[in-house]
C-alpha cells in the first residue's frame, strides 16, 4: 500500500499534450516564419566599406556596395523586405535638413542600386528629419518648438523624393499630425498610387532607441527630446486614437514600437482594426539580448527565436529586427 503511487483524480491534464515533440508541434498556436521579417539596415557612404556599431554588436553600417551583397543574401534566405536607415555625413547636416529632399542623397542611391541589382526584395524608407537636421529633431524647429505643419510639408517632399528614386513603402516614423494624409494626397497626385505607407502610428518616446542614434549618429545632436511629438509610454487609449487617424488618412499597414515592452498596444490594434500590424523591436531592445547574450547570462538565439515569437502570439503580422539574418539563417536550418 505504501509503495502505490500518489495519484490525483483529474479530469484535466494539460501536460499530456505537452509530452512528446511531434504532440507540441501539433497544438502549436502560432508559427514564425521568414516572411514575417523586416531587416533594418543603416548606411554610410564610401565603398566596400563596413563599420561596427559598438553599442548593437554583430550590426554593421553599411556602404552600398555591401548593402547589395547582403541584401541580395537576405532575399536569397526569403526575407521580404529591408528598411534603410542613413548615417548621414555630419557636414550635410543642417536646421532645415536639405538633404532629405536631395535626390542624389544616400537613401535614393541605395534605393536605385537595390531596385537595380536586388529586385525581388521589398525596400522600405523612413520619412523623418533626424538623420539630416543639425539639432537631431524630426520635424523642424522654430525656437524651442518642434512645428507640425511646416514638418509636414518638408515631409512630403521627403516622401516623393524617396518615391522618386523608386521605394516600394514610405514609412513615416516622425509623429507628426496629419503627415500620412499629405503624403498619401501627394504620392497620388504624381503617380506614386502604387507606393505603399507603413506608418510609425504608435511611436513612443522611448529610452530603448539609444543604439539607433549612435548608429545613425543623430545622438550627439540632438538637441531636447522628442516628448511633444512621440507618445507617452503611459498611455494606451491614445495609441488607437493615432492608428485610426493614421487609418483614415490612407496608411496600408501601421506600426507599434517599441516592440516587446508595448506588446499590450500591438495586441490591442491588431484586436480593434485588423489591418497588417507591425512591430519594431527596437535597438535596445537587440542590445540588451546581445549584451545578456555576450556576458553568457542568456542563450542569445534561444532568446532571440522567443523574443519573435512573442510578437507573433500578440498579433503582429510582422517585426522589424536586427536579428532578420540570423533569424532567416536559423529558420532555415531547421527546415
Ligand atoms: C527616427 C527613428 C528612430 C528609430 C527609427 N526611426 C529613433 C528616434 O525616434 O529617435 C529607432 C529605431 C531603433 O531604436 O532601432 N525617426
Amino acid at each position: 500500500m505504501t509503495d502505490t503511487p500518489y495519484k490525483l483524480d483529474l479530469a484535466h491534464r494539460p501536460r499530456r499534450n505537452r509530452r512528446t515533440d511531434w504532440a507540441r508541434r501539433l497544438v502549436q498556436e502560432t508559427a514564425l516564419t521568414v516572411n514575417d521579417l523586416i531587416w533594418p539596415v543603416f548606411i554610410i557612404d564610401g565603398e566596400n566599406s563596413r563599420q561596427k556599431v559598438p553599442s548593437m554588436s554583430g550590426v554593421e553600417r553599411l556602404s552600398i556596395d555591401q548593402l547589395v551583397i547582403e541584401a541580395r543574401a537576405a532575399a536569397e534566405l526569403g526575407i521580404p523586405a529591408l528598411a534603410l536607415f542613413p548615417n548621414t555625413d555630419p557636414a550635410l547636416r543642417d536646421e532645415a535638413g536639405t538633404q532629405a529632399f536631395n535626390p542624389d542623397n544616400l537613401v535614393c542611391r541605395a534605393v536605385r542600386a537595390l531596385k537595380q541589382h536586388v529586385p525581388q526584395i521589398g525596400v522600405i524608407t523612413d520619412v523623418a528629419l533626424d538623420p539630416y537636421t543639425s539639432h537631431g529633431q524630426d520635424g523642424l524647429m522654430r525656437g524651442d518648438e518642434i512645428v507640425n505643419d511646416e514638418s509636414v510639408a518638408a515631409l512630403v517632399k521627403q516622401s516623393l523624393n524617396q518615391a522618386r528614386a523608386g521605394a516600394d513603402v514610405i514609412a513615416p516614423s516622425d509623429m507628426m499630425d496629419g503627415r500620412i494624409g499629405e503624403i498619401r494626397r501627394a504620392l497620388d497626385a504624381a503617380g506614386f498610387e502604387h507606393v505603399q505607407i507603413m506608418s510609425y502610428a504608435a511611436k513612443y518616446a522611448s529610452a530603448f532607441y539609444g543604439p539607433f542614434r549612435e548608429a545613425v549618429g543623430s545622438g550627439g545632436f540632438l538637441r531636447g527630446d522628442k516628448r511633444t511629438y512621440q507618445m507617452d509610454p503611459h498611455n494606451s487609449d491614445e495609441a488607437i486614437r493615432e492608428v485610426a487617424l493614421d487609418l483614415e488618412e490612407g496608411a496600408d499597414m501601421v506600426m507599434v514600437k517599441p516592440g516587446l515592452p508595448y506588446l499590450d498596444i500591438v495586441h490591442r490594434v491588431k484586436r480593434e482594426f485588423g489591418v497588417p500590424t507591425y512591430a519594431y523591436q527596437v535597438s535596445g531592445e537587440y542590445a540588451m539580448i546581445m549584451a545578456a547574450a555576450s556576458n553568457g547570462w542568456i542563450d542569445g538565439d534561444k532568446a532571440m527565436i522567443e523574443s519573435l515569437i512573442a510578437f507573433k502570439r500578440a498579433g503582429a503580422d510582422g517585426i522589424l529586427t536586427y536579428f532578420a539574418p540570423a533569424v532567416a539563417k536559423k529558420l532555415a536550418k531547421s527546415v
